[in-house]
């Protein structure tokens, strides 16, 4: 196909003034949280998948695989200890989303990172939709009945797997983020149409390898501005007459738009905070 690509300051007069607030959805996976230190996935050298050799797995997203962990839960408990939130902050990109509510903007976000750290920087809950759940609760995969936090916490931090509290169940307890073989969270199917109904898409450091998520991209209005923030261009990004596909580190990207809204400095107050 065709590729194309709007220049960055169209899309900022498309915010400034597209007449009554836009409806802006971001959409995010591990790459807007490199710049704090976590790994994402998939980057050839520094990513997760190309890390996990001394897991011995079969193949790198079986530790994010339901069957495989039911046979050996030990990958995930040891990989759980070093995700577990807590220990990163927030990076420009966060404060950028956060910065989108606080304009009164943000529609909603949509993100696949169980990291925390949309909330950390500010982005309320009610704004947010974890496709791929978080470490915020934690149950049991054969009868889901749920497990103490605390116990799930020492769990965590000695990479030692715990089952159901339910002795005649003694199933293995995973917190609630989402396994491949698993569905995603009701909430994400029920806020997808906002999508639908968005001004204007922004797409920062994902692959758009894992569907359904990978989906939502196509969802939006053919009139409707696509940004994509990446290192490399992903999805159909490009194909569309209204795309806008910036390429490089997404805080660079997102640095760039904020300027010519003219939000520098509020930008890097709220990432300061
Ligand atoms: P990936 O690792 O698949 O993709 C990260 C994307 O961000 C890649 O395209 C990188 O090039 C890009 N990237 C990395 N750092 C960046 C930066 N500083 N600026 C801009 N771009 C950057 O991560 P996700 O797309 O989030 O699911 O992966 C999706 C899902 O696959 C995850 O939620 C996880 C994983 O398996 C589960 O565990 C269920
Ligand atoms: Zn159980």
């Amino acid at each position: 196909f065709q590729q194309t690509s709007l220049p960055l300051e169209e899309i900022v007069s498309y915010i400034l003034h597209s007449g009554p607030p836009s409806k802006i959805v971001v959409l995010t996976g591990a790459g807007v949280s490199t710049a704090s230190g976590i790994p994402d996935f998939r980057s050839p050298t520094t990513g997760l998948y190309a890390n996990l050799a001394r897991l011995n797995l079969p193949y790198p997203e079986a530790v994010f695989t339901l069957d495989y962990f039911r046979s050996n839960p030990l990958p995930f408990y040891t990989l759980a200890k070093e995700l577990y939130p807590g220990k990163y902050y927030p990076t420009i990109s966060h404060a950028f989303i956060a910065l989108l509510h606080e304009k009164g903007l943000l529609e909603m976000l949509f993100t696949q990172n169980i990291d925390c750290l949309d909330r950390m920087a500010g982005v309320p809950d009610h704004k947010i939709v974890e496709a791929h759940g978080s470490f915020k609760g934690q149950r049991c995969i054969e009868c889901q009945k749920e497990f103490p936090e605390k116990l799930m916490l020492e769990a965590v931090e000695s990479s030692t797997p715990v089952r159901c509290l339910d002795e005649n169940c003694g199933g293995l307890v995973k917190p609630d983020i989402v396994f491949f073989g698993e569905g995603l969270p009701e909430v994400f199917f029920q806020k997808k149409d906002l999508v639908e109904k968005a001004d204007l898409l922004i797409v920062m450091g994902t692959s758009l390898e894992v569907a359904p998520f990978s989906m939502l991209p196509e969802l939006v209005r053919s009139t409707v501005p696509r940004v994509l923030f990446n290192r490399e261009r992903v999805g159909s990004f490009g194909s569309c007459e209204y795309d806008c596909v910036v390429l490089g580190d997404c805080d660079n990207g997102v640095r760039k738009l904020a300027e010519g809204l003219g939000w520098t400095e509020e930008l890097e107050e709220l990432f300061l905070k």
